[in-house]
């Protein structure tokens, strides 16, 4: 059953472009969040008012204003969306750049020597930039190994690697592959408590869109989010930076202002696009909670989307009634099993001796649109380890129905059992 009630759930699908049709193959259902979730409406309108302004920022004119102000209020808004009093918000070309150029420029500013640390569990894009710069600084780059069994990393696993010489470590906050989401408080702590003054750099793609996140509370220096992954849109990589890496020796435009981040001029059609976000989400969170606090209706949001894409994957899971869920198909395998609490909307499975490529291949057919991750340069850091070629996932979003999970699964237990015979 879905946590939203039906009339709820038909108003926040409304506020998506493409729901239930894709406009190359027609109708369909969309499983595919976790490489893309559906984009707001309001951002789409939002993006094509702002590409036709010819204006700069920082000129003497209303226009120029007018567009400063609407960047400032983005990071406002961020900030109130990703709980961060302090430090600030940039964009950048990407997630993956974004994650390079915190990386980077932590590793050439931390003091000289040590060692930079990061685990198995992480997306190329943090794993890749930080054995780039230990071997570019001369630094030893150390692995936390992830759990196979559960798909995630622990606070436990970092304490018994992060050691006082460590100067950078990286973190993934939820795995496009396992869909696991870790503690980051937990395990900035337990870095904290070995290594004070380690930058630590935290990789939050896959996690932004099913939010609450609480920057002031992890203590950490570095989080990058793609916005094509929440509701926004491609072209674009939005992160936040701590006032302490941002006194660093960082990269910047020589005798421009130190606190600055970004580079060259901004879309601000693209931060626009962070407050069509950040305003959705407050009529989200204005729907469970009749409340005037912005923090609350945030807050309020972020719960109920977190409940209806634990309804959804449970069921996906489970089934219902006279529905077979995965864990009732032969030779399922789910990765992280079939009970895990920190699921953030995404299953990964195996079907033994069948190929993921096929089943993904079959439920295309059915118009029912997931991914085949393959043992690759992007998945096979949580596939190899497994001794899986591939897998299918299947990545939900909070928009996302009951009555869609229930279509995946009659297409699943058709591909096992053949078609009906009558
Ligand atoms: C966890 C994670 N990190 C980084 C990336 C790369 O993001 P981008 O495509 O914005 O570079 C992805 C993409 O899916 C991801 O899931």
């Amino acid at each position: 059953m879905d946590y939203f009630s039906p009339n709820l759930l038909a108003e926040i699908r409304d506020k998506f472009a493409f729901v239930e049709d894709c406009p190359f193959e027609g109708k369909r259902v969309f499983f595919e969040n976790a490489g893309g979730a559906l984009t707001l409406k309001s951002v789409v309108e939002t993006s094509s008012k702002f590409a036709a302004i010819p204006d700069n920022q920082g000129r003497a004119n209303p226009a120029s204003m007018a567009l400063m102000g609407i960047i400032q209020e983005a990071k406002n808004d961020a900030s109130k969306l990703f709980g961060s009093t302090t430090g600030q918000f940039f964009v950048g070309e990407s997630g993956t750049e974004l994650l390079f150029r915190l990386v980077r420029n932590a590793a050439t500013s931390a003091k000289a020597g040590g060692n930079i640390l990061g685990s198995s569990f992480e997306h190329p894009a943090t794993r890749s930039a930080a054995k780039h710069w230990a071997s570019q600084t001369k630094r030893q780059y150390i692995n936390v190994q992830h759990e196979d069994s559960s798909g995630d990393v622990t606070a436990e696993h970092y304490s018994q690697i992060v050691n006082p010489d460590t100067r950078l470590v990286t973190i993934l906050h939820a795995s496009p592959v396992t869909g696991i989401s870790v503690d980051l408080k937990a395990i900035a702590t337990a870095v904290r408590s070995v290594a004070p003054e380690a930058f630590i750099i935290v990789d939050g793609v896959q996690y932004a869109a099913h939010g609450g996140i609480k920057i002031d509370h992890y203590n950490i220096d570095g989080y990058a989010m793609s916005p094509y992954k929440m509701y926004s849109r491609h072209g674009f990589g939005f992160a936040w930076v701590s006032d302490r890496l941002t006194q660093m020796n960082h990269e910047q435009l020589l005798d421009g202002p130190n606190e600055n981040w970004e580079l060259g001029t901004r879309d601000t059609g693209s931060y626009a696009t962070i407050s069509d976000v950040v305003e959705y989400l407050e009529w989200l969170g204005g729907k469970i909670e009749n409340t005037d606090s912005r923090h609350l209706k945030l807050h309020n949001a972020s719960k109920a989307i977190a409940a209806q894409e634990t309804a959804l994957t449970n069921l996906m899971i489970n089934g219902q009634d006279n529905i077979n869920g995965l864990k009732d198909l032969e030779g399922i395998e789910i990765i992280g099993g079939e009970k895990n609490p920190n699921r953030k909307g995404l299953v990964s499975f195996r079907i033994n001796g069948t190929s993921s490529h096929a089943i993904v291949k079959f439920l295309n057919e059915k118009a029912i649109r997931t991914h085949v991750r393959k043992a690759d340069h992007y998945s096979g850091n949580i596939l190899n380890p497994l001794g899986w070629e591939d897998c299918v996932r299947v990545s939900v979003c909070h928009y996302n129905s009951s009555e869609e999970i229930k279509l995946l699964l009659l297409a699943l237990n058709e591909f096992q059992l053949g078609p009906p015979t009558n």
